[in-house]
């Protein structure tokens, strides 16, 4: 009976730990690949230091990786933002929990300041690579009724899934290819089209990310059952944006160690 109600328990931890996960550690791997290859060498040699030599698509799981330790709850609501379609975020009220523009805000004025600790420095950098991740899942920029498509149940090659899932992961870990085989072959951008990426800010990225969430949430309804089609249609914007988060990533941490 003991071991059956451990069992049972295990089980209920890791269902509700599965839920609402942000990329998988693919995705957020890719990207912290990306941004690697496009850091300064200033940049590099900084990062190198404040991580003790990990590259930056290691670390990018990490806030992922403390969620389910209790002490670090404060930072859950840091992984996304939920506001309506028809709103900016500049005309809503931040929430007071924070979210993610509030928690990369957070880490670049940590990681700047002259007086942060070694261990904090590292602790900030780490979830800025998995947040500047997170920012371009449309969905961690969706709807606060539905969890940001958490709540929207769909098949995924006729097993359970949800939409905001099959954005985190299922397309991604169905591609079958390791961090490193996508970001090699992401699509070759010039130095014109790059800076073009690069170009704007946290609020500029969020907008793009919540006009994508409206394309995402419109392109399924609920209980619909999906496959190649699905990934056929829409794994291109996920790489797409895989890039785009490694690009702006590298942009934030050239700026920080000029
Ligand atoms: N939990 C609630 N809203 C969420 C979102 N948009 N992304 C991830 N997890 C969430
Ligand atoms: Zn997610
Ligand atoms: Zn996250």
């Amino acid at each position: 009976m003991k071991k059956l109600s451990i069992l049972l328990l295990t089980l209920s931890i890791q269902f509700s730990f599965s839920n609402d996960y942000d990329w998988g550690k693919t995705g957020h791997r890719a990207t912290g690949e990306v941004a690697q290859q496009h850091l300064s060498r200033k940049a590099k040699k900084a990062i190198y230091k404040i991580l003790d030599g990990e590259s930056l698509a290691l670390v990018s799981t990490y806030a992922d990786d403390i969620k389910s330790d209790r002490s670090y709850k404060a930072f859950s609501p840091w992984h996304y933002v939920n506001f309506s379609a028809d709103e900016k975020y500049t005309d809503i009220t931040p929430s007071e929990h924070g979210d993610v523009i509030q928690g990369i805000r957070k880490c670049i004025e940590v990681i700047k300041d002259k007086n942060s600790t070694e261990v904090d420095r590292a602790f900030y950098l780490k979830f800025l690579v998995h947040l500047m991740g997170d920012l371009h899942q449309p969905l961690h920029v969706g709807h606060a009724e539905d969890k940001g498509g958490n709540d929207i149940q769909v098949q995924w090659f006729g097993k359970g899934s949800n939409l905001h899932r099959v954005w985190d992961s299922n397309m991604i870990d169905d591609y079958g290819m390791s961090y490193t085989e996508i970001a090699a072959n992401l699509p070759v951008l010039n130095k014109k089209e790059i800076k073009q990426v690069q170009s704007g800010d946290i609020l500029d990225w969020v907008e793009e990310s919540q006009k994508l969430a409206a394309v995402v949430y419109g392109s399924v309804e609920k209980g619909e059952k999906l496959s190649y089609r699905y990934s056929y249609d829409y794994l291109s914007v996920v790489e797409d944006q895989l890039q785009k988060g490694g690009l702006r990533l590298a942009k934030v941490l050239n700026d920080l160690f000029k």
